[in-house]
């Protein structure tokens, strides 16, 4: 059995904080389960982290689900939560409800994620009733990046506060089992938290909520300044630098095989005495790699 919204709200319940991080592969997802993630989003920040695309906005059903589904096999106990791409959740409530159904029946994820306040409260009602468990998200919300025109902080002045307390009790009302905040300032997001039953996930958003979540490429130091982005968002904390790892190390094999460093004798294979024999008979016996065989 996976964990379930349960357990999240049993965590929050008992003042534990709960550490959620994106994956979407398989690689990835065992690995993050195997160090204790319990909770695991398959973000639509898979546009930026792993297809290239320079927005969220043009991440479609078929993508997520294929990433989805490799997260989901490369896990047997972690919650898996599927992000809804933009298009899939925006043109009616039928189709959200057919996309979010797929999310859970092809890509075997245990919940969904969605973007947006009060307007998407009665979608959010009626997945809850039909089983399929929401998480909301609020604040900065990446899909509307065209609207917001910009990656800034939000619910900076009282009207905005204002508004996205109301937001969260509405998605709290219409059934979500939680809510990740993005972007806010941390007194506000504490704020929020006080007033909600279920747990609030932070990004950007202080220490005073329920949990954290974090794109894994960014704590992990994969995408590098410079070569990916621009800049990293202050706040993601490194907790490794797997990209300039990865570069040293690919920097060595080009040199080792450059210089014929590798592959060395005990990275090759020996070839029977009597294959070699026969396959020197049958050539001009001056032609050809020397054999140390048995
Ligand atoms: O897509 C994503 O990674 C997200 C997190 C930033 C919350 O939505």
């Amino acid at each position: 059995m996976r964990v379930t919204v349960r357990d999240m709200q049993q965590m929050k319940d008992r003042a534990e904080k709960i550490p959620l991080l994106t994956a979407y592969d398989h690689t990835w997802a065992k690995l993050l389960e195997a160090a204790g993630v319990r909770f695991i989003l398959v973000g639509d920040s898979l546009a930026q982290c792993i297809l290239g695309y320079d927005s969220t906005v043009p991440v479609t059903m078929d993508e997520m689900l294929h990433h989805v589904r490799a997260v989901v096999r490369g896990t047997s106990a972690t919650h898996v939560i599927a992000d809804m791409p933009f298009m899939s959740c925006r043109i009616n409530e039928d189709e959200t409800l057919r996309n979010a159904g797929r999310m859970l029946s092809e890509g075997g994820a245990q919940s969904v994620k969605l973007e947006g306040g009060r307007q998407m409260a009665q979608t959010v009602r009626r997945l809850s009733e039909a089983g399929i468990p929401v998480m909301g998200h609020l604040g900065l919300t990446p899909q509307s990046i065209n609207r917001l025109g910009g990656h800034t902080l939000q619910g900076n002045s009282a009207e905005d506060a204002g508004r996205l307390v109301e937001d969260a009790l509405a998605l709290q009302d219409a059934g979500a089992y939680s809510i990740v905040l993005e972007l806010v300032p941390a007194r506000l997001a504490g704020i929020i938290t006080e007033k909600l039953k279920i747990p609030t996930i932070g990004i950007g958003a202080g220490p005073h909520c329920d949990g954290q979540v974090q794109v894994s490429h960014d704590i992990l130091g994969l995408l590098e300044v410079g070569i990916h982005v621009d800049h990293l968002p202050r706040h993601v904390r490194l907790y490794a630098q797997l990209s300039r790892d990865a570069m040293a190390a690919v920097s060595a094999y080009v040199a080792d095989v450059g210089e014929g460093r590798f592959p060395s004798e005990a990275e090759s294979f020996k070839m029977k005495r009597a294959a070699l024999d026969g396959i020197r008979g049958r050539q001009d016996p001056t032609q050809g790699p020397p054999g140390e065989d048995s």
